[in-house]
């Protein structure tokens, strides 16, 4: 799945925290016009499943998916909203469980060579990594990278718009994500065409 958004998205997944549930449309539409279409809308705020349901029927070009989501009830709740992936900042059974009965696009969280291993034994190939930078930054990538050839990364976590491209360098990296692309100020004085900037320029 992933590589087929790919063929159509900038290998970018900005972490939306999203407030109030009216920056949701103008938000995604901005980052749309942008070219980045793999919208992570995390479930930390009241408003989050509500703006996944929002974008997911107002703004078609978006591939939406729901990050944050730490238990299988989030997941459920994620799907009946129309989310098209989901995103975890780490794994669990709960989690792999509910990822195996959906089969849909599930991006577990990694930090360890360990979890690497139970995630793609569960057959997750595309994995989060987080938090990246905390974790050790780029060595990490270049260390999974002999053992792991097979298995595919989305550095999150201390990405921003300074070190973004060299992550992607990286050929386990599929992908990286971060709020660095919607700040909170920019969204709450409404500058879209700003954000859509930041997003052309990626
Ligand atoms: C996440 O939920 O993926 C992280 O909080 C994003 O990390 P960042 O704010 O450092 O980009």
């Amino acid at each position: 799945m992933w590589d087929l958004w790919l063929e159509r998205a900038k290998p970018i997944m900005p972490v939306m925290v999203i407030e109030d549930v009216a920056h949701a449309i103008p938000l995604a539409q901005a980052l749309v016009a942008g070219g980045v279409r793999l919208l992570e809308v995390t479930l930390r705020t009241q408003a989050g499943l509500d703006a996944i349901k929002l974008i997911r029927h107002a703004v078609p070009e978006a591939i939406v998916g729901a990050g944050t989501v730490t238990n299988a009830m989030q997941f459920e709740q994620a799907l009946a909203k129309g989310a098209q992936f989901v995103v975890s900042p780490g794994s669990s059974t709960e989690l792999f469980e509910a990822a195996g009965a959906w089969g849909g696009a599930y991006l577990p969280g990694v930090a360890t060579a360990s979890e690497v291993m139970q995630a793609r034994e569960r057959g997750f190939r595309y994995q989060k990594l987080f938090p990246a930078m905390a974790i050790g930054g780029e060595s990490v990538l270049s260390a999974f990278s002999g053992p792991f050839a097979d298995v595919h990364f989305c550095p999150t976590g201390g990405i921003d718009a300074h070190n973004y491209r060299q992550w992607l360098t990286h050929r386990n990296v599929f992908a990286v994500g971060g709020s660095w692309l919607t700040p909170a100020e920019q969204l709450q004085r409404h500058q879209w065409s700003t954000i859509q900037a930041m997003a052309i320029s990626c």
